[in-house]
């Protein structure tokens, strides 16, 4: 017997992104609406967390209203509302949990907490889906890769949702971190990974190499108890200060500061007029810093993948818009016969759709939100 269509209304507050979506049955993005702060946070280079509040709390309402519309729908006509628990900014995250409660018991929904973490690798499952595509085989193994997270899980449905094994992460900085943090040393603007990403392809990523920390996982001394099953974790800091000391060793410090003059008086940032501010030397430096990037992730996902007898890989997250990251995981993974999955660019960074998504079979299980629901900024993903 075909089951009834559920309209979920998802919501997404966790970190410079408010945003809206209405996804049917997990499968059917209905609308999909994000307010992007980047106007706001981009001159200081980075998020800054009471301004991230102040603008969530400001375009929240409006967003909302946006997915109905978009959607058709209206707050009567939707079965259910899910907003992100964690984890996040604790004030971000704060927004969102207070509006999804207060509009919940308003409406008499039922409520749905999301780990944003999960929220990510749905987005994947749900374009899938949405392609037809429902014969993803199992183990499932996702790489969550984003301005907050480097992470790898296990992932597996059961009778009452998804349950996921965490089996690497980052030891220090995400890699989307690293991306935004060289770029804002190199005066490139911010977000730092979608620019990183188009300068790139002008420089020559052989003509100046960064070795990658490879993590060793047992230091010596270290008494904690080892982990049951191996671990690949990532280090990211150390690349981040490796390309400070070659700008500092190379003499480069004055071309930065005149490029950031030169991008302030112009007062533009697009991709055209920052490459037409960076000489050769930057583009190798880029090239070199992405490369490094791509090829530690793929390298190490691929060994947990091996190690794990994984049979379908997903990657998501905002570094999973990376073009050089999607190749290189496309052929490497083609290689050992292992299919990888990346959903859109628009659901590759933070949205709501993925929210939405993710709800749906804790929808089915009854997995609802208590009426003391609050957000938990270091949510783990279990
Ligand atoms: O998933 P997301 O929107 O937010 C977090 O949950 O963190 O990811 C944002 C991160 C930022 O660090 C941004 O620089 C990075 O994703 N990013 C990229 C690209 N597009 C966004 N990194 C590399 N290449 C890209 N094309
Ligand atoms: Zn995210």
């Amino acid at each position: 017997m075909p089951t009834a269509p559920v309209y979920i209304l998802g919501i997404e507050s966790s970190c410079d992104e408010t945003a809206a979506a209405v996804v049917r049955s997990g499968e059917q993005v209905i609308s999909n609406a994000v307010a992007s702060q980047i106007a706001t946070h981009l001159p200081y280079g980075g998020v800054v967390p009471e301004l991230a509040s102040r603008e969530h709390l400001r375009a929240i309402v409006p967003i909302v209203r946006k997915a109905l519309e978009d959607a058709g729908q209206n707050y009567r006509s939707v079965d259910a509302l899910a907003v992100t628990k964690g984890p996040g900014l604790a004030g971000a995250l704060l927004v969102g949990v207070s509006y999804a409660k207060a509009l919940a018991f308003a409406l008499d929904k039922p409520l749905i907490a999301v780990n944003h973490l999960e929220g990510h690798i749905h987005a994947v499952l749900l374009e899938e889906r949405q392609r037809g595509n429902y014969e993803i085989e199992f183990p499932l193994m996702t790489l969550v890769v984003s301005g907050g997270h480097t992470h790898l899980y296990l992932a597996q449905p059961q009778a009452a949702g998804w349950t996921y094994e965490n089996v690497g992460h980052t030891r220090d900085d995400a890699a989307g971190e690293a991306f935004d943090k060289v770029a804002k040393l190199l005066a490139l603007g911010y977000p730092g990974g979608p620019i990183v990403d188009k300068l790139a392809k002008h420089g020559q990523a052989g003509a100046i190499r960064f070795p990658i920390a490879q993590i060793k996982h047992r230091q010596r001394g270290d008494k904690s108890p080892l982990p049951e099953r191996p671990h690949f974790d990532f280090s990211y800091s150390g690349l981040k200060t490796a390309v400070l000391r070659y700008v500092e060793t190379h003499g480069m410090s004055a071309a930065i500061e005149r490029r950031r003059r030169a991008l302030a008086e112009a007062g533009k940032t697009d991709p055209e007029t920052v490459l037409a501010h960076c000489d050769r030397e930057t583009l190798d430096l880029v090239a070199g810093f992405q490369r490094a990037v791509v090829d530690d992730l793929v390298a190490k996902t691929l060994a947990a993948a091996r190690e794990y007898a994984i049979r379908t890989l997903f990657v998501s997250g905002g570094v999973a818009a990376n073009s050089e990251l999607r190749t290189t995981f496309e052929a490497s993974a083609a290689q050992e016969g292992l299919p990888v999955h990346f959903p859109s660019r628009p659901l590759s960074t933070d949205n709501a759709a993925m929210i939405a998504a993710a709800a749906y079979p804790k929808f089915l299980a009854r997995d609802f939100a208590p009426p003391d629901l609050s957000a938990e900024a270091s949510l783990p993903l279990k």
